[in-house]
């Protein structure tokens, strides 16, 4: 069974972004060094404008080789006319309301989520499948989630979207990884205890 990875930043609060879930606060933590952590460690998880930006568009895939995607996290790069973000991924894009995908490469799941991410978590394969969020895809996608990677930014911000849009649950995770960085970032790795 290949493993869903939900790996997602968040403020030291636990928060993903502000209420409507802007995360443009977090990116000045994104320094020299924990790009380079991300580069070597996560580089699935380098969209493909950044990769282009960075001469890196040749970047191989170490853990994923298939994203799932909440609309409104996709809608995060439609806004600026990005349709296939994570191109190096097979990319899932979950939405009842976009009757057409914008993308040859991108798929929409429009009809049982839940069965599908099952469905792709059951091929065969050696990589697995990288959960980028949003917070209601990540709550209603909850009980499929092998593993937590969570990167914390070193700021609170006292209220916004948490990290699954789900109600009050207590599931018990074990922790397998901590990285910390200069700028006070830290990451976690966490899986479920099944
Ligand atoms: N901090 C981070 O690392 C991080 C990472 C990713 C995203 N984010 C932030 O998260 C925010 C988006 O989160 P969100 O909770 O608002 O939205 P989301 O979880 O990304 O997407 C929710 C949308 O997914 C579709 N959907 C949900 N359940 C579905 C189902 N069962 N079947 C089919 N479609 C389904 C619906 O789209 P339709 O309305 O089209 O039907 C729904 O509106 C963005 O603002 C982004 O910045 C932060």
């Amino acid at each position: 069974m290949r493993k869903l990875t939900y790996f997602i930043a968040c403020s030291i609060d636990g928060f993903i972004g502000d209420e409507s879930g802007d995360a443009t606060f977090m990116m000045p933590f994104v320094d020299e060094e924990f790009l380079a952590f991300l580069t070597a460690e996560y580089p699935e998880t380098l969209a493909t404008a950044g990769r282009r930006a960075l001469g890196l568009d040749g970047l191989a895939n170490k853990r994923w080789d298939t994203v799932v995607q909440g609309r409104g996290s996709y809608n995060e790069g439609l806004k600026q006319g990005i349709t296939s973000p994570y191109a190096h991924l097979r990319e899932y894009v979950a939405s009842r309301t976009l009757t057409e995908s914008p993308d040859p490469h991108v798929e929409i799941i429009a009809d049982d989520l839940v069965g599908k991410v099952r469905e792709l978590k059951a091929e065969e394969g050696e990589l697995g499948i990288y959960l980028c969020g949003g917070s209601r895809i990540a709550g209603e996608l909850f009980d499929l989630i092998d593993e937590l990677v969570i990167k914390t930014y070193p700021v609170t911000i006292g209220s916004g979207m948490p990290m699954f849009g789900s109600g009050f649950s207590i599931t018990e995770f074990g922790l397998d990884d901590v990285r910390t960085f200069k700028n006070g970032v830290f990451v976690r790795t966490y899986s479920r205890k099944r």
